[in-house]
């Protein structure tokens, strides 16, 4: 094979550096420099480039973040520095008190010292090093003396820099930061996995943390894990690398060298990283106190989870001063917010059989107020999250709501069991249609595999007629349930065929709101192929996935006959859902199905673009950012009007953003709308904007 000429190296050089500065833009500024066509196009010449003449790939390239070849499993190794963990505060008394302590172990206290307060992430602490600006290794925190070597997954965190953006970079540099879930991300993971039927991630550091070590990065590539770094050792040249003082970039002179916490934060950003936009300094205690109040509030607009705040002194020298504890360093503290959690009984424990078959238990609670609702039920997701808490029916147990995450069950109080308690078995038999129920080896979810079993068929008209899917209203629960029973409907499409009579003869229906199902019924056989895609319900193929689908297989006769490998080569299909999609594909009764819902008129093929242009598109080329809530819609209903009506919806507020739709507390993104001068607009306005 020839090898590059100078030209080809030149443009590999170039295509890299233009990748590197948009995917910087996009990730860690949150300011998109390149419409996402040019990125790929780039991207392409540049892995074309590298598959050509493999000479020219290098560790820090673009293309080079996501590993083939999965782990079999993680190794232990000694952390460099190890970490500590940090002591906690749950009030300003005892804020006050660890202030007392590290200035009674100095000698003198100095004047002026400062505080840096950082937000407190929830996610999971990593130890990331970098020889000569590149990344080699990065390490959980595990017990903080030994971790595990996860490099392979840590280089698929997009906002961590596989290069430190520095000309003269030190020997060797360790970061370290907080690897986390987006609260949005965390929820459509699990609406992933509910689709699957896969075990729920009780809360985003759970599912942060689980991901960490996932043994293919391919998958955890694609749970889009973020990054900030808040602590940034420099090795000592001179100490560390004796026969190699003359490494470009030691020089104390030209390398700025941070002596302060600040200063770290500044340069890490430089560096590379996200850090995040939060931080202050502050002079007094009182100041401390104010910044920590205030985020108990604003907290709930982050779109990830805080639980404190973390304060350390801001002078290097006089954290080197105060050193460590046995386990905690002197000169930093969190203070943390109470979580809210509330003790209340498991009065009985049931099981749920959802649409994909899987069966869920949910416990039943005597009801409880929590964070302003009223609670009644947590699920415990299947047998083994039942196991490991050990929970019985009479136990006292603590329930949790963090964020917007639906409450959870966090642990039992074993000292307030009732001798009458009894354990619960999962049921052999599925308590809708008496069938034996499985448990396959590799899940978790115990199932009902009958077909025809009535609470698959339920939960699949269900998710038919949802608000994402084809959007029936009136097809709710409760008709669904008497539509089934009557015997009048045994699968989707048999909506299609229902009369007005038919619904009118069920118990408690008029015929004018029978008129009105019929009609809602009808009207949705105009719902866009996506969502027919979507409505389906095959495995792992949510909103997203059925939009990527139906992009690339404009027809479903296309769709059911790809191969899986086509299938697989769509960016963001994995191997296990192109594996799942064809396997729905070959079930004569889902064949079936297809041929009944061409019949009744449903829209299986993507629109041509003319069809698309002629609806009105009052809103088209234009980007819109919805924040706060809104008098009337819900974010989403705002964001699919504004969709409907040709606009695109981003979630962060950059200048390529046209408008801001503000509710009530707005949140950061009004902030920086503001200093980008970006119009604002009311519900109304939108509405006014669209009409
Ligand atoms: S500093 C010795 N800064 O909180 C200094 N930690 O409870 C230790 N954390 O293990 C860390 N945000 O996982 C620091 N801004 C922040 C943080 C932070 C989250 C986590 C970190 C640490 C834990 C201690």
């Amino acid at each position: 094979m020839a090898s590059a000429s100078p030209e080809i190296q030149q443009r590999a050089t170039q295509l890299r550096q233009q990748l590197q500065k948009a995917s910087y833009a996009y990730y860690v500024l949150d300011e998109p420099i390149m419409e996402d066509a040019v990125y790929d196009r780039l991207y392409r010449e540049l892995e074309e480039l590298e598959t050509q003449y493999p000479e020219l790939i290098v560790p820090d390239s673009p293309t080079q973040r996501v590993g083939d070849i999965p782990a079999d499993k993680f190794i232990s190794v000694r952390h460099n520095i190890p970490l500590y963990s940090l002591e906690n505060a749950f009030n300003l008394a005892e804020f006050t008190k660890w202030q007392e302590r590290w200035q009674r172990h100095l000698a003198s206290i100095p004047d002026n010292f400062e505080y840096v307060c950082e937000l407190k992430i929830d996610g999971s602490a990593l130890a990331l090093t970098y020889e000569n600006g590149l990344l080699v290794r990065g390490v959980t925190r595990g017990n903080g003396v030994t971790g595990e070597d996860i490099t392979q997954n840590i280089r698929t965190i997009q906002t961590i820099p596989l290069r430190l953006n520095l000309d003269n970079p030190p020997a060797r540099v360790e970061v370290r930061g907080e690897a986390f879930l987006p609260i949005d991300i965390f929820e459509k993971i699990n609406q992933a996995r509910a689709t699957a039927g896969e075990a729920l991630f009780a809360n985003p550091r759970n599912a942060a943390a689980g991901t960490l070590r996932q043994l293919d990065p391919k998958i955890v590539s694609e749970r889009k894990l973020a990054f900030f770094a808040y602590t940034l050792y420099i090795a000592d040249a001179e100490k560390s690398q004796p026969d190699n003082l003359q490494v470009p970039g030691i020089s104390s002179d030209e390398f700025f060298n941070p002596t302060t916490q600040w200063e770290s934060l500044e340069l890490l950003q430089e560096m590379g990283f996200k850090v995040n936009p939060h931080r202050q300094v502050f002079q007094s205690l009182e100041a401390v106190a104010d910044y920590y109040n205030s985020w108990d509030n604003a907290r709930q607009n982050l779109p990830y989870l805080t639980d404190g705040v973390v304060v350390k002194l801001n002078s290097h020298e006089l954290k080197e001063k105060l050193g460590f504890t046995q386990k905690f360093p002197r000169w930093a503290i969190a203070l943390k917010y109470p979580a809210e959690e509330a003790p209340t009984q498991v009065e009985n424990i049931t099981v749920n059989v959802g649409r994909t078959g899987a069966v869920t238990p949910l416990a039943l609670l005597q009801p409880v107020e929590l964070a302003g609702t009223t609670v009644q039920r947590a699920t415990l997701h299947n047998k083994d999250f039942i196991e490991q808490l050990d929970v019985r029916i009479g136990d006292t147990v603590i329930i949790r709501k963090a964020g917007e995450i639906i409450p959870e069950i966090v642990r039992v109080l074993p000292e307030l069991r009732p001798e009458n308690s009894q354990t619960f078995q999962m049921p052999h038999n599925c308590p809708e249609c008496n069938q034996p129920l499985v448990k396959p080896e590799n899940e978790a979810a115990t199932r009902c595999i009958n077909a025809s079993c009535p609470a698959i068929l339920r939960g699949s008209l269900v998710h038919w007629a949802s608000r994402d899917a084809l959007d029936i209203r009136g097809l709710g629960e409760k008709i669904v349930r008497q539509l089934v029973e009557a015997n009048l409907v045994n699968s989707v499409a048999d909506l299609y065929d229902l009369t007005v009579e038919q619904i009118a003869s069920l118990e408690r229906m008029g015929t004018k709101s029978a008129q009105k199902l019929v009609n809602a019924i009808a009207e949705s056989k105009k719902q866009p192929y996506s969502r027919v895609l979507y409505g389906l319900g095959i495995r792992y193929v949510g909103k997203v996935n059925a939009e990527l689908l139906a992009n690339y297989f404009t027809t479903i006769a296309q769709l059911a006959q790809a191969q899986t490998a086509n299938l697989a080569a769509i960016n963001g299909i994995g191997s296990e859902i192109a594996q799942a999609v064809s396997e729905w594909f070959q079930i004569p009764a889902n064949q079936t199905l297809i041929e009944r819902l061409q019949a009744a008129d449903l829209q299986l093929a993507k629109s041509s673009d003319r069809e698309t242009s002629r609806q009105t598109q009052s809103l088209a080329g234009k980007t819109f950012v919805v924040t706060g809530t809104l008098p009337n819609l819900k974010r989403a209903e705002a964001e699919d009007l504004i969709k409907q009506a040709g606009g695109k919806i981003s979630s962060s507020v950059s200048s390529k953003t046209d408008y801001l739709v503000v509710g009530e507390n707005p949140g950061s993104k009004l902030e920086k709308a503001q200093k980008l001068k970006i119009t604002q607009l009311s519900e109304a306005e939108l509405r006014k904007m669209i009409e």
